[in-house]
């Protein structure tokens, strides 16, 4: 994989890393309080999260709907071991992902809606009363995780929106900036990243816009500021860092389903029963136990998603 040679984020002073305002109110603030040296030596992405904007917006009230039937991933391995193409194609990701800059961060809603608009992250945010949903994530490589994810349902983003009857799809895309995200230098991959479920799926509680992560905003190898879950489809659907969301005619197509068709569809349904090409998909690795499990239909959400696909063929909802 290609990579460009560049300064990491973590070596550059906190004074160009940081907004200036946040800065300088900061340190005044620390200054006031005597803890300017105690500060300092703060791991940075810990005071990353102390700037982050809506920083006070968690811990988020826990919905109640969405338990496990497992224990939670501990946050130190999840936020260890992550799918994030855009700064490598192996799992130790978490240091360069800190090259991510996720304010100013601007989203952009379009295509066929009544109300098309451009949100700066943090307003978009606010517009929406965030909860706790703690959730499976079944890979399509077979191993899984659970996790806390905070945020607010896509359908009340939908609603906000108001799709016009010919919206069909809904298509996510994430940023494009190669200096920012090295992998997106390597040609092998149609950047940017592009995923898209249908209206109906849409509709559904379960898909989920995720702003937070283990009661605090999104660490940036999650994919912050914003990314989705959809935890009865193969984690490669839950696209990461979104800066634009289409309401469109036309079936999307995504970065991987453009690379590999026979191997990555559009629906990508969680199956043990229907074998990935190149592997089984019967049991999945938990991740931080290493335990195998057999894998569940729609990773377990049937009762939530199931009726959705009847008359649906079924070869192509596991693809
Ligand atoms: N989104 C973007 N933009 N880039 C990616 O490489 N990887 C996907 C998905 N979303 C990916 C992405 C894959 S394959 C998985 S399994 C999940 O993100 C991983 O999410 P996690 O790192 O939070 O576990």
């Amino acid at each position: 994989m290609a990579f460009i040679h560049r300064r990491p984020s973590w070596a550059i002073s906190e004074a160009l890393a940081t907004p200036e305002h946040i800065f300088l109110n900061r340190r005044s603030i620390l200054a006031g309080m005597g803890l300017g040296l105690a500060a300092a030596a703060l791991p940075r992405s810990a005071r990353a999260e102390e700037a982050d904007p809506t920083a006070d917006l968690y811990p988020a009230k826990p919905n109640a709907a969405y338990k496990l039937d497992r224990p939670l991933t501990p946050e130190e391995i999840n936020a260890n071991y992550n799918n994030f193409y855009e700064y490598g194609t192996y799992k130790e990701i978490a240091a360069s992902a800190q090259m991510l800059k996720t304010r100013p961060w601007e989203v952009q809603i379009g295509g066929l809606v009544d109300k098309p608009m451009t949100l700066a992250i943090d307003d978009l945010i606010r517009k929406f009363p965030l909860e706790t949903r703690l959730y499976r994530h079944r890979c399509v490589e077979a191993w899984s995780m659970t996790i806390p994810w905070s945020g607010f349902p896509l359908k009340a983003l939908v609603a906000m929106a108001s799709p016009k009857a010919d919206a069909k799809f809904i298509r996510f895309e994430t940023f494009l900036d190669p200096v920012m995200a090295p992998g997106q230098n390597d040609f092998v991959y149609p950047w940017p990243y592009v995923e898209g479920v249908t209206i109906e799926e849409a509709a559904l509680d379960l898909p989920f816009l995720v702003t937070g992560a283990y009661d605090k905003p999104l660490a940036k190898q999650f994919g912050a500021p914003l990314r989705l879950a959809l935890p009865w489809k193969y984690g490669f659907k839950s696209i990461k860092s979104i800066r634009k969301i289409d309401f469109v005619a036309e079936q999307p197509v995504g970065l991987w389903e453009a690379i590999q068709p026979s191997e990555y569809g559009f629906w990508a349904n969680v199956n043990p029963e229907v074998p990935h090409p190149r592997w089984s998909q019967a049991k999945e690795r938990v991740l931080a136990t290493g335990e195998l499990v057999p894998t569940q239909l729609f990773n377990g959400y049937a009762a939530e998603v199931g009726q959705l696909y009847a008359g649906k063929d079924p070869a192509k909802l596991y693809m």
